[in-house]
């Protein structure tokens, strides 16, 4: 598996990883119930093809994706890069407490990397948390400290304060390519890698929807869509939405894909990964076969055309999004 440095971190990390979103669900969480043999599986198989970055969350199924990865890694958590996120805590002996926690659940006595999940609009109580952070690296808890769905803004605080910060993770693919007008650029140039989420759209880059009404409800609630056609938004976004938008950049991607001998979500991934500042993209897969499909796009050399056909393809939504970070359109990006 090829790797990228993440960051200014020097730490080598496989340019597409393991998101653990799923990892531990029963049958009312987001994903539904995800059985603990295939997490195994996946865990294994990710690990022999190189492909050792997890990224898990306490805000994954309450705690259960952090257990359910350390059951996984049990024995192996030395080839393995874990990413784990916390929420913002009250306090740094809360943020220290809930880490302590965190540790129990994933079977270790350190992480790679924490992020602080999402950001908070007080300014003074986010500071708290990112010295927090900060110390948790100097004791030795977290390997290196990151950020997610930070802006220019929450980032630029934790740079004044000097926490240094290897990485940032927001959604960035084909259809929410808001960052690349403020947040890529500044990572570019303070040396923060970027962690890419929901590079497939939850499915609808892999190409299995055919139609915007095939995608089920839950995969459509993001500012590309509708807010007012779907049932668990029920009003419209700030932004007008780009579905006409979103069908184009399928229909290229479904042209393309064959002439470059990929699948649409191998094509999908490789567009995000050509990108320089990328480190890894996180890509929530469910078994093997999903997992060994998404990995090829790691050595896909896409060609300056495709590239730029799929920019021109994909520049609707971009321009009907604008600079949109939270693409669940709730405005908690700062
Ligand atoms: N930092 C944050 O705030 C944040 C937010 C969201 C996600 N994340 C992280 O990013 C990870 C990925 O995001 P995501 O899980 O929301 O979405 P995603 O990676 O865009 O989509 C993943 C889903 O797409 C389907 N899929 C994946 N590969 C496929 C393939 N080759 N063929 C067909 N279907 C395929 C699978 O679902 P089905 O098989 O059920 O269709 C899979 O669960 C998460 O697990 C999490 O670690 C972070």
């Amino acid at each position: 598996m090829r790797t990228k440095q993440l960051g200014s971190s020097g730490l080598e990390v496989p340019v597409v990883s393991v998101g653990c979103w799923s990892f531990g669900g029963g049958a009312e969480d987001y994903w539904g119930q995800q059985d603990q043999g295939d997490v195994n599986a996946l865990v294994d198989m990710a690990l022999d093809l190189g492909v050792n970055y997890f990224d898990t969350a306490y805000g994954y199924n309450e705690g259960n994706s952090e257990r359910s990865l350390g059951e996984a890694l049990k024995g192996k958590r030395q080839r393995a890069l874990i990413c784990d996120k916390t929420p913002v805590q009250a306090n740094a002996q809360l943020f220290e407490d809930k880490l302590v926690e965190a540790l129990k659940r994933l079977q270790t006595d350190y992480v790679d990397v924490l992020m602080i999940h999402w950001p908070v609009q007080d300014q003074e109580l986010l500071a708290t948390n990112l010295l927090a952070l900060d110390s948790a690296c100097k004791k030795g808890y977290v390997r290196f400290a990151g950020v997610s769905n930070f802006g220019v803004k929450t980032m630029e605080l934790a740079r004044e304060l000097g926490v240094k910060v290897v990485a940032n993770e927001f959604a960035y693919s084909l259809l929410s390519r808001g960052p690349e007008l403020n947040v890529v650029p500044y990572c570019q140039q303070h040396g923060i890698g970027i962690t890419s989420y929901m590079s497939l759209m939850q499915g609808v880059l892999t190409g299995k929807y055919d139609s915007i009404q095939d995608i089920p409800p839950r995969r459509r609630r993001t500012v590309q869509f509708d807010g007012l056609k779907n049932p668990l938004v029920g009003q419209a976004h700030a932004t007008p939405p780009a579905e006409d938008e979103v069908m184009e950049v399928l229909r290229v991607l479904k042209r393309l894909a064959p002439e470059c001998r990929m699948s649409v979500s191998q094509l999908a991934l490789a567009w995000c990964l050509d990108k320089p500042a990328m480190a890894t993209a996180i890509v929530g897969c469910r078994n093997t076969s999903q997992l060994l499909e998404n990995m090829q796009a790691a050595d896909a050399a896409l060609d300056a055309g495709v590239v730029a056909e799929l920019d021109r393809a994909s520049q609707g939504v971009l321009d009907k999004m604008g600079g949109t970070l939270d693409i669940f359109g709730r405005d908690r990006i700062w």
